[in-house]
């Protein structure tokens, strides 16, 4: 029996999807504990491209229970039509796969009309979200303004709660934001109208877990984003607004955190980043371009173009410490097939002085240029190999020299998007 918590290494968009995809053939449960429909996941099953953005994406594997923890903020929408897609594709059958824990707080259409117009106003800094109204969800569970899943549950609490907290927002959309104010009448028949769609999903996602546990089921937690859009470890404020380094599994789901075995970080083996905010080996030449485009570097959620770099050690290692990772999953080397050299960063320069650790002062950051280290690249397509061994040795010795540099061993390399393309080198499950 063996816990894994599995989260993004880098800003997000590491390829979570597939890992987790490929993981979930261990696991029992699969468990998601933060962030919202910010996330997406792209799924390659056989010929079928599937993208998820809030159900996790063990969905798709028969037998097998999802939940979503507390930790989760929700668009009852969007979840609603993730589940009809999924139910019209053959997935999702059976609606016990799916459990929705209580205290999930739902995003409210208030939310998502302050992140759009916030992110509109040309006075206000820019974090450059997704615009699904999940920075403002957080904001009012902090500010204990939220109004949550069991909530939506119960028609006379819902009204009551949102009763209490629109006239507020209305205030803030109108005299502040310059926008129309929204209509209780109208949003309380839209979010009853799913109310009764979406009981069969409430559980108790923390006693769930927890009988799973004692029962010896292995759980796997499927983190979204990446560890440096953390609230508190990330490149504030340009962030997003959950816990998403591996502390966030326990307080987002309700298991402890001695419950948990193993930790697993999934980098690419370059950097993308997409929204606002430092990023040192940003490449904004020919090579950004040519790594976009090998990549496919376009948001799954938003569709923008990401930011393209080399790897980058400094913030990797921060990944590293963050999280207690046990093991790194290195996704897209088949994007650097074609590549005579390559850089990656293993220190940053601040003014004269050397930067080892990641600075947590973003001014500093801000200021940091990137040393970089050559590699030789293979110079051939990597994406038949199904054997570590066999890859070339210039591959290899980039996969070692990332292990040394970052002292975890790499447990599995991707080299395209198919399950098939994929070298487990050990499973976090055994
Ligand atoms: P929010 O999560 O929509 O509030 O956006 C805050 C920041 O996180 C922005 O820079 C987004 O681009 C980024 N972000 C949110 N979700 C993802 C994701 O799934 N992948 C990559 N970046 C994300």
């Amino acid at each position: 029996m063996a816990n894994v918590v599995i989260i993004g290494a880098q800003w997000g968009d590491e390829g979570k999807g597939k890992v987790v995809d490929i993981y979930t053939e261990h696991a029992d449960e699969v468990v998601r504990f933060q962030g919202g429909n910010n996330a997406g996941h792209t799924l390659v099953v056989g010929n079928e491209k599937t993208v998820l953005h809030l159900i996790p994406s063990g969905i798709l594997h028969k037998g097998k229970r999802c939940v979503i923890g507390n930790g989760v903020v929700l668009d009852p929408r969007i979840f609603l039509e993730e589940i009809e897609g999924l139910k019209s594709k053959g997935y999702l059958q059976d609606d016990s796969q799916l459990m929705v824990d209580g205290a999930v707080h739902l995003i409210m259409p208030y939310h998502v009309a302050i992140d759009k117009a916030r992110e509109n106003r040309t006075s206000d800094r820019k974090i450059g979200t997704t615009g699904r109204g999940i920075g403002p969800t957080y904001e009012d569970k902090v500010g204990r303004r939220g109004i949550r899943f069991a909530d939506l549950l119960k028609p006379e609490t819902f009204r009551r709660r949102l009763n209490e907290v629109l006239p507020e927002k209305n205030f803030y959309l109108e005299k502040y934001l310059g926008q129309a104010p929204l209509d209780a009448d109208e949003i309380f028949a839209e979010y009853q109208g799913y109310a009764e769609q979406l009981r069969c999903y409430l559980g108790n996602v923390s006693t769930e877990l927890d009988a799973a546990i004692k029962a010896d089921k292995n759980l796997l937690f499927e983190g979204a984003q990446g560890s440096m859009l953390d609230i508190d470890h990330g490149t504030y404020p340009y962030v997003t607004s959950s816990s998403t380094i591996s502390g966030g599994a326990c307080t987002g789901s309700g298991v402890g955190p001695t419950r948990l075995d193993q930790v697993i970080g999934i980098t690419k083996a370059y950097v993308t980043r997409v929204g606002e905010g430092p990023f040192p080996t940003e490449l904004l030449d020919e090579m950004g371009e040519q790594l976009r485009a090998a990549g496919h570097e376009f948001g799954a959620t938003t569709g923008r173009p990401r930011r393209c770099g080399w790897l980058d050690i400094v913030a990797l290692r921060e990944a590293v410490r963050v999280n207690g990772l046990t093991g790194l999953a290195l996704t897209k080397m088949d994007v650097l097939n074609d590549l005579e050299t390559i850089q990656v960063c293993t220190a940053y320069k601040y003014q004269d002085q050397l930067l080892e650790d990641f600075p947590s002062d973003l001014e500093v950051l801000e200021q940091c240029t990137p040393v970089l280290e050559e590699v030789a690249g293979w110079q051939q397509s990597i994406n038949e190999v199904k054997d570590f061994d066999q890859l070339p040795q210039a591959a290899i010795d980039y996969v070692k020299q990332i292990e040394a540099w970052t002292g975890v061993p790499v447990v599995l390399v991707s080299v395209g998007p198919r399950r098939d393309e994929t070298m487990l080198r050990s499973n976090p499950f055994a």
